[in-house]
Formats: structure tokens, C-alpha cells, sequence
């Protein structure tokens, strides 16, 4: 018998259980049941889970408060497309939009505050990958994530849309300094 022909015995399954066999099937399941209670688990002890608050929000009501951060905070602009850099008070609100194909504004942190980051789309899904510490959210439209963060080591950091979201997608890069 071979693995591409059917078993010579057609009613295999009407088998006696090898007892080998049965001990894999048990240790397989009890480790299933294991890994299944571990889903809370690591929630609470792993680390690796962000909280995020979520809320409904709508593109003008994301954009005003964008704005209003922007307008009050902004220390310089950067690359071609004159993006600001904004450097809000350490322990406050910072929002960050994302729409085709950039995370608008740059922002400039400083480093051991907590920020609460808001973060929403104005088109379709994007994928916030903090590089090169490998931090994901999804980024969906019409609702707002908020994540509390503390920077703990400085320098430059590349945020990666990791959602494909169309032929400026590999282009997508934002930037936080983190000082
Ligand atoms: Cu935004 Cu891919």
C-alpha cells in the first residue's frame, strides 16, 4: 500500500485502534485543551496582546482632532510630501491617520511617557506594523483604535502597512522618533 492508492482494506476506519496510535490521539487532544485554555492565558500573563479600546468615529470628526493636534504641536515638516512633525506633550492624546498611501502626521515622542495613540482610516483597511519592534494593528475605517503606549527605547521607528491596500501599498511608510 502506498499514501496515493486507497488502502487495500476499504473499511479501515472499522479497524481496532492501535494502541500507539490511541496515545497520540490522546496526548494530541489533552494538548488541543491545553493550548485552547492558554488563549486566556497569554491574554492576561503573555504580554503580546494589545488592549485597545475601540469606538465608532467618522472621517470628519478623526480629521478635526488630527488637526487640532497638528496645528497646536507641529515642530518642523518632512520629506516631499511636507508632512508635519508634531511633538505633542508628553501623557497626552496623539492621533494618527491612515488613508492611501500614508501615516499622516510623523510624530515625535519622547521616551518612558505614555502616550494614548488614536489611530483610524479614511479609506480602506491598513496595517499598522511598528518596525523594528514588530507591534500589529488592524487599522479600519469608521472606528478608532486607541492604544496606550510608552516608548522604551529611543530612536527612529518605521510604521509598515502590512494590509495590502493597492499599488501605493508597498510605498506606505510612516515614522516616529522617539527621543
Ligand atoms: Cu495601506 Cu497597505
Amino acid at each position: 500500500m502506498s499514501a496515493i492508492l486507497p488502502p487495500s482494506d476499504r473499511l479501515w476506519w472499522k479497524q481496532p485502534l492501535d494502541r500507539v496510535e490511541g496515545t497520540w490521539i490522546l496526548i494530541a487532544f489533552i494538548w488541543c485543551m491545553i493550548m485552547f485554555a492558554m488563549m486566556v492565558g497569554w491574554h492576561i500573563y503573555g504580554k503580546q496582546n494589545l488592549s485597545t479600546e475601540t469606538y465608532k468615529t467618522t472621517r470628519e470628526l478623526f480629521t478635526a482632532k488630527t488637526q487640532a493636534v497638528v496645528d497646536k504641536y507641529t515642530v518642523r515638516t518632512e520629506t516631499d510630501k511636507n508632512i508635519p512633525v508634531v511633538r505633542p506633550p508628553a501623557g497626552s492624546d496623539v492621533y494618527l491617520i491612515s488613508r492611501l498611501w500614508d501615516w499622516w502626521p510623523i510624530l515625535e515622542l519622547e521616551k518612558d511617557k505614555t502616550y494614548r495613540l488614536h489611530l483610524t482610516s479614511m479609506d480602506y483597511n491598513h496595517g499598522f506594523s511598528l518596525q523594528p519592534v514588530n507591534i500589529n494593528i488592524q487599522v479600519v475605517p469608521g472606528y478608532e483604535h486607541v492604544v496606550k503606549v510608552t516608548p522604551n527605547q529611543s530612536g527612529i521607528f518605521s510604521i509598515i502597512c502590512n494590509e495590502y491596500c493597492g499599488i501605493g501599498h508597498a510605498n506606505m511608510v510612516g515614522r516616529i522618533y522617539v527621543k
